[in-house]
């Protein structure tokens, strides 16, 4: 169970680093290089201000969201993270059931530890429950990643979210200085099996594994593959963003993969800004979603404010799962959802659509 002194995201981060072993610590809250841009997406949110209204007509108000044409309970989504058996032994298990149990979605990382069935199985027969997706990294044997893409399907994830900002891992400086590694007994069992990425001839990443980089010509391919719909994960620039919808992409999510990737990469708060109104000066109405950073309600709120459709957290996810698994997990996604709760009424939202970029000071 939860220690009742644990009343915010904040104090999950602070418990799980004592309760994490240094290396895993450094593996989930690390970002890339000097960790500007894991910083700028924190103070990105702490920026923006929302503006109270009063008197407005809260009865009846309400936190549900449609996405892909469903209608959730609330706007929350838990974002792919390899390996959660690092935090703790039930790992993605413990996630997927907590999400499903308080109404969130949940997004399977393809780096997951453990076989995508199980999480699967937790979530589709719970009522009430958010959508489920699966995070697919292109993988340059195509044979298996149709297989894996059959397996996706027949366990009933219900969309693939396509990563698309990390051909190559980021400069991990922190988990180099701690020396991580996957210890034994946790690996990418999905991928089992999947022959390793031809070697580069010279040791240049454009020699080796660059050449198998996935490009936009891969999206036409994957969407011709699979009966599900793709969004794409990892979308900063306008231009990005507008060619994911030429494209038929059927949401995208605004992201810098938490910071891990691209350093000094902008803030998530600024590019959805941009590629929001980008989207919608083109007519285009595909949902956006946004990550990286978010800790409050407040945040939620803002993110919405912005023209997100729906957000997906990260990292508290995995330090509620390190706290108290999923019990941990539910309390991180019910603290998030109750703050959103309270910004609503304080800033006079009845709903969702209320939430326009009137309410914010930019
Ligand atoms: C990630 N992220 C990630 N993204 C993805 O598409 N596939 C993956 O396997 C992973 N793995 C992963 C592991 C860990 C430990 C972290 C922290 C992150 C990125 C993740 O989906 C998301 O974009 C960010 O974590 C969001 O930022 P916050 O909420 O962590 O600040």
């Amino acid at each position: 169970t939860v220690a009742p002194e644990i009343v915010s995201l904040g104090d999950h981060e602070r418990r799980a680093a004592e309760v994490l072993d240094a290396k895993a610590w450094a593996y989930f809250s690390g970002g890339a290089a000097d960790e500007r841009c894991l910083q700028a997406n924190h103070n990105a949110w702490d920026a923006l201000a929302l503006w109270p209204r009063v008197l407005r007509p809260l009865a009846e108000g309400h936190t549900r969201t449609q996405l892909l044409g469903q209608e959730y309970a609330h706007p929350l989504l838990v974002a792919p993270m390899a390996f959660q058996r690092l935090a703790h032994a039930d790992g993605e298990l413990a996630s997927a059931y907590a999400a499903a149990a308080l109404g969130a979605g949940f997004t399977l990382s393809t780096q997951a530890s453990l076989p995508l069935e199980l999480p699967a199985r937790a979530v589709l027969g719970t009522a009430g429950r958010g959508p489920l997706w699966f995070q697919l990294y292109l993988q340059h044997d195509r044979g298996f990643t149709r297989e894996l893409l059959q397996r996706v399907e027949s366990a009933g994830y219900e969309a693939l979210v396509l990563t698309v900002d990390a051909p190559v891992s980021g400069v991990r400086d922190r988990e180099r200085r701690a020396g991580f590694r996957l210890p034994a007994g946790i690996s990418a069992v999905n991928l089992q099996g999947l022959a390793s990425a031809p070697l580069p001839t010279d040791g240049a990443l454009c020699a080796g594994l660059l050449r198998h980089a996935p490009t936009w010509d891969d999206l036409a391919w994957l969407q011709g593959e699979t009966r599900l719909p793709v969004l794409l994960k990892g979308i900063m620039h306008p231009k990005d963003a507008l060619q994911a919808a030429c494209l038929q992409a059927a949401g995208i999510i605004v992201s810098n993969h938490g910071g891990r990737t691209l350093d000094s990469a902008p803030p998530t708060a600024v590019a959805l800004a941009r590629v929001a109104k980008a989207l919608r000066s083109a007519g285009h109405t595909l949902p956006v979603l946004v990550d990286g950073g978010i800790r409050r309600g407040t945040d939620v709120l803002k993110a919405m404010a912005l023209g997100a459709s729906a957000v997906m957290v990260g990292r508290p996810i995995v330090w509620g799962l390190a706290n108290a698994g999923a019990a941990g997990v539910a309390h991180v996604l019910r603290l998030l959802r109750d703050e959103l709760e309270v910004a609503m009424a304080l800033t006079g939202c009845a709903t969702l659509a209320d939430a326009t970029p009137e309410l914010l000071d930019t």
